[in-house]
């Protein structure tokens, strides 16, 4: 194992088994920290952990099973970690999906708005009390450049559904998550910042339909995820950027991105209620 800045801690990433998260994994167990992959499939999990072992010399590798799409099993990973854990140095959230067509889950929401970003603020906010307990800590929200408008009176895209409209909602809402959220926490010592991994060769948009098809042409001209993971990790562990919360970054730096109070206010109010953590 290389030098171990990370020894003691714990770091959870989401959408592990595959693309940035296996990658960033990777880099926090070589780092020496006890990684945690969430996956949604036991199969892909297990392989992911056992690479991620393999690679990084580091024997702490935990697989929890989670699918992002459902609250209800959000509310058992978080419950789950809690119970064998009392506390969380980094949390990244960068699972997604990208659809070609509109996916409604069991709780009758869309499944990307759902994955991309509504888990997300659930099991952050679940977890708020055990990332507070390691402060100095980190939430890293995994973003896009590809990120549009929210339309507030259609947010679950029951009118007008397309794959880039949904995928961009999704992002867009994470960034402003991300503003929301620091703005709460201020003085806690828990930061919370969004990165753009810039264009990386992996699964996304495998689902994407036309979308995808586009996404597949040009992935021979796009980076490895190990690249790609690069501004997620230093973001997460750079003693550089401990006290910067609240921000968007690109090829590891601050870069200007579309917060907006008013939006970030009317979204945390809507997902404190779909999330079913407040009315
Ligand atoms: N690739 C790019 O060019 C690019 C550009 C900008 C931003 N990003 C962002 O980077 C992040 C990582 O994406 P990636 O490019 O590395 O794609 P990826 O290889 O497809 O990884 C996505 C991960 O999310 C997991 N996932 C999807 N749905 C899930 C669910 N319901 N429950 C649990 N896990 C689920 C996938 O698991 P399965 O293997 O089981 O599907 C996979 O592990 C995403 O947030 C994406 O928006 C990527």
């Amino acid at each position: 194992m290389q030098s171990a800045p990370l020894a003691g801690k714990i770091c959870i990433v989401t959408g592990a088994n595959s693309g940035i998260g296996k990658a960033a994994a990777t880099q926090f167990a070589k780092m020496g920290a006890t990684t945690i992959i969430v996956c949604r499939n036991e199969q892909k999990g297990v392989a992911a952990q056992d690479e991620i072992m393999s690679l990084s010399g580091n024997k702490s590798v935990e697989l929890m099973l989670a699918d992002l799409s459902s609250l209800d099993s959000v509310r058992k990973l978080a419950a789950g970690y809690r119970q064998k854990h009392d506390k969380l140095h980094v949390l990244v959230n960068n699972a997604a999906v990208v659809e070609g067509r509109r996916v409604v889950t069991k709780d009758g929401l869309e499944e990307v708005f759902v994955v991309n970003y509504l888990s997300q603020f659930l099991l952050t906010n679940l977890l708020l009390d055990v990332l507070k307990a390691a402060s100095p800590s980190r939430v890293v929200n995994v973003a896009s450049s590809v990120h549009a408008h929210i339309d507030f009176d259609d947010l679950q895209m029951e009118k007008r559904y397309n794959a880039i409209k949904s995928y961009g909602q999704s992002k867009l809402a994470q960034i402003l998550f991300t503003q929301e959220l620091a703005e709460r926490l201020s003085g806690s010592g828990l930061t919370v910042n969004c990165i753009h991994p810039g264009a990386v060769r992996t699964h996304l948009g495998d689902e994407g339909g036309l979308v995808g098809i586009g996404i597949r042409l040009l992935r021979p001209f796009y980076l490895s995820p190990e690249k790609g993971a690069e501004t997620l990790v230093y973001v997460a562990t750079s003693p550089e950027v401990k006290e910067i919360t609240g921000k968007y970054f690109y090829k590891r730096k601050v870069k200007p991105a579309p917060f907006n109070k008013e939006e970030s206010t009317r979204l945390w109010n809507i997902s404190m209620k779909l999330s079913g953590l407040g009315n």
